[in-house]
């Protein structure tokens, strides 16, 4: 099976996680683009969405599934039923690496106001320490070589993501050679930084439950 097919299944099996009549949370990057097609088939049955990029919510509208955004959303919900996105890596407490695609900042907020995190994967993004996958920080353009020199400070090698600006407008600077044993510690100090937005360590919004595509088929990592 190619890694390709591999996230086709994934993103397939993602939608036993959504819940009828609900309003859900979706996520970023190709493995979330399966997802969104393979939701299209249901979105009779789902309330709306809400999306974690200007990309997603793009092909959603093609779809013809309802987009809110999230202020919108939660003026008719409490919270969303679901988050389903995929990841640059996950480790055995089922924390994550996100931000490939840049999205990070939004995919965070939106993964914070859904009651489950359902994170879609191939097996090439399983690892037992987060890290090989140069991690992102979303900056405030003044902040860059404040947040250069710290990420230095904690071992890494950062890099600006050039001709890269994400939707909010900020700059994404990804961090190479760190070994992160310590995810939650991590991910706290990091955005304690002035002008760090937030970074791509996923601790305190872990996933809930792992769809994990392997030659084999779906694994779940709950
Ligand atoms: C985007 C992300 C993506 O979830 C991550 O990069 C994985 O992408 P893909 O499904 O294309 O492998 O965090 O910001």
């Amino acid at each position: 099976m190619t890694q390709d097919e591999m996230k086709k299944k994934v993103a397939e099996a993602a939608l036993a996680y959504v819940v009828e009549g609900s309003m859900i949370g979706v996520g970023t990057g190709s493995t979330a683009n399966m997802f969104i097609d393979a939701l299209a088939t249901i979105k009779d049955k789902i309330q709306g969405t809400v999306a974690s990029s200007e990309v997603t919510a793009e092909r959603l509208r093609g779809h013809g599934i309802p987009v809110l955004s999230l202020n919108e959303a939660l003026k008719q919900v409490d919270s969303l039923s679901v988050y389903i996105d995929g990841a640059d890596e996950f480790d055995p407490k089922k924390c994550l690496t996100k931000g490939g695609g840049g999205a990070l900042t939004r995919e965070k907020i939106v993964a914070a106001a859904s009651d489950q995190f359902v994170c879609i994967v191939d097996s090439s993004k399983q690892v037992d320490c987060l890290g090989a996958f140069p991690l992102p920080i979303e900056v405030i353009p003044m902040a860059e070589n404040l947040v250069m020199g710290i990420a230095k400070s904690v071992g890494g090698e950062p890099k600006v993501r050039t001709g890269f600006t994400t939707d909010n407008g900020n700059i994404i600077i990804d961090v190479k050679g760190l070994e992160i044993h310590d995810a939650l510690a991590l991910e706290n100090d990091l955005n304690e930084v002035p002008g760090v937005v937030t970074n791509g360590v996923f601790a305190h919004q872990c996933a809930d439950v792992i769809l994990m595509g392997t030659p084999d088929g779906v694994q779940i990592i709950e």
